[in-house]
């Protein structure tokens, strides 16, 4: 298949509706491949709104974090992946079982149609935790270990990429080798608030530490004008803008 380059920047659709989503998308069409539907835009809209983006000539992220025993996870795997659908994420802390079916799942996709793009992305500590909260919930090592240990298991049952903080781009890169898919949200640019994100770091510097992708909803689509924000950070990341 042709590889095809598509910018590092993924934005989060995380608006209350489609109309607004489908401008966020016309008005960073130039800046954007990736748009990402969350749960907020997912839960109002329905699957529809995927597929009107994908007419839009564009690809989808649907974060759904889904986290549930492997029969559901695989059915609802099954009804996600199309054509357009760049991503899908499923949360590592499901379990081996889990994500082995849903990777099951893609694969026998891809063996009928070999145009599925689709890459399933294991979603290892939410960037919103720190060591802290993991405590909190009987997590007793770091946020880092946490996130390399479900790293290693999505690996393991054939997950192709994962979503961590871009505090642990780098040792991700470094221990699990290049061909694994790293995508960071909690990215910020310095003179953004973080908001309710813990691990943070600017675009440039997640891609530095070896993040393929770069998701950014809030400090984005707060700008007056969010396009020229984009091509701000993509050539703060030296991503070739038009
Ligand atoms: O507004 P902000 O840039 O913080 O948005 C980050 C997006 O990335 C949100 O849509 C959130 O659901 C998503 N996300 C995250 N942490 C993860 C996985 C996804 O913040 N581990």
């Amino acid at each position: 298949m042709k590889k095809i380059v598509l910018s590092p920047l993924i934005v989060a659709l995380d608006v209350p509706q489609a109309a607004e989503a489908l401008r966020v998308v016309d008005q960073l069409s130039g800046q954007a491949d990736v748009f990402k539907v969350g749960l907020q835009l997912f839960t109002k809209e329905g699957p529809r709104i995927v597929d009107e983006i994908i007419g839009r000539g564009k690809k989808v992220f649907v974060d759904l974090k889904l986290h549930d025993i492997p029969n559901t996870v695989a059915s609802a795997v099954e009804n996600l992946i199309k054509p357009g659908v760049e991503f899908l994420t499923i949360h590592g802390l499901g379990g081996r079982e889990m994500l082995a079916s849903a990777a099951g799942m893609l694969a026998r996709f891809r063996e009928k149609n070999p145009h599925i793009r689709t890459k399933i992305l294991c979603v290892t500590v939410l960037t919103s935790l720190d060591d802290e909260d993991l405590n909190e919930v009987g997590i007793d090592h770091s946020a880092t270990g946490e996130v390399l240990n479900l790293a290693r298991l999505a690996i393991s049952c054939g997950i192709e990429g994962v979503v961590a903080s871009p505090e642990e781009a780098s040792i991700l890169r470094q221990q699990l080798g290049r061909d694994l898919v790293i995508v960071t949200p909690g990215v910020r640019m310095v003179e953004d608030d973080a908001g309710d994100q813990k691990r943070v770091a600017t675009p440039a510097q997640a891609i530095r530490d070896g993040a393929n992708f770069v998701v950014m909803g809030r400090s984005l689509l707060s700008q007056i004008r969010p396009a020229e924000a984009a091509k701000r950070i993509l050539e703060s990341i030296n991503f070739p803008t038009v």
